[in-house]
């Protein structure tokens, strides 16, 4: 099933970022003219919501969403996803706003989206890659996600991705009232959501360009929250299929002519 996507909304969570938004506005709108652009900023001690109010005041396909105070990137992108709901997008996307994710690459994304619900801009497929990140971030994600992978059992290779097509058909299926996570494991919380729910997800090589300006709001507690919760996702999703197993096994040796309950 191949459906074009008519209203697009891209997202644009920031907190900090009053130097590299306006190039990263202004390319997105370039590269893409027919999409429209929400900034999510958490009132950024550095006059961000500002330079976006000013965007937003030059371009009526440019919007702001002004959240009270620094919550993270999981709730930011909640709101963005409440928001493209309530306002009848068929699609949303996840952007960074320090110029990492490159919007003349948008393309590719929308495209794979017409035959998917979720799309991953990947750097560790064959394609991607990754662009003055220094080895110790490389090592990171490329540790993180070899992590998820194994511990959470799905094929993904870039489960931590932070550039990404949705369809806010398939938002809408994932149950985001339960989402807790609100660091960068947000981005892991929400892939385990759409493979366990059988959602279409697809993964298309992309460049990770490290930002010019400004800095990472990558810290400790980020990396904690992620290595605890992906953690505890895969010891519950080990021990509910080894539930499902050993009740397999039980019909098996139940369709033998003896009922053994092997669960309790
Ligand atoms: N509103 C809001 N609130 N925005 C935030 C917050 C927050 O609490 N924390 C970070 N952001 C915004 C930043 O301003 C930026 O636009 C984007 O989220 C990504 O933050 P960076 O600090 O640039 O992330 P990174 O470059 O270290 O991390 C990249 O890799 C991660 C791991 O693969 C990003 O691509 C992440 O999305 C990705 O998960
Ligand atoms: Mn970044």
């Amino acid at each position: 099933m191949s459906s074009t996507l008519e209203r697009v909304l891209v997202l644009i969570p920031t907190y900090n970022e009053k130097d590299s938004l306006p190039g990263v506005v202004t390319r997105v709108r370039a590269a893409q003219p027919q999409v429209d652009v929400l900034v999510l900023d958490d009132n950024s001690p550095d006059g961000t919501g500002d330079v976006a109010d000013a965007l937003s005041a030059e371009d009526e396909q440019v919007h702001v969403l002004h959240r009270p105070g620094k919550q993270g990137l999981g709730p930011a992108y909640l709101a963005g996803f409440a928001w493209a709901t309530e306002h009848g997008y068929d699609a949303v996307v996840e952007m960074d706003a320090d110029g990492s994710h490159l919007p003349e690459q948008l393309d590719s994304l929308l495209l794979a989206a017409r035959d998917a619900d979720l799309v991953i801009g990947s750097r560790w497929v064959p394609g991607g890659a990754t662009h003055n990140w220094p080895w110790t971030r490389n090592l990171l994600s490329r540790g993180a996600n070899i992590y998820t992978r194994t511990a959470l059992g799905i094929p993904v290779r870039d489960a931590t991705a932070g550039y990404r097509v949705y369809r806010t058909s398939a938002l809408r299926t994932m149950d985001l009232d339960g989402v807790a996570s609100q660091g960068y494991c947000f981005q892991v919380d929400l892939t385990l959501r759409a493979v366990d729910r059988g959602l279409r997800v697809v993964e298309v090589p992309i460049d990770f360009v490290e930002r010019e300006v400004g800095t990472s709001k990558m810290d400790g507690s980020i990396v904690r929250e992620a290595l605890a919760s992906v953690t505890l996702w895969g010891l519950r999703r080990r021990g509910l299929q080894a539930g499902s197993a050993v009740g397999r096994l039980g019909r098996r040796v139940g369709s033998g002519g003896t009922w053994h309950q092997l669960t309790d």
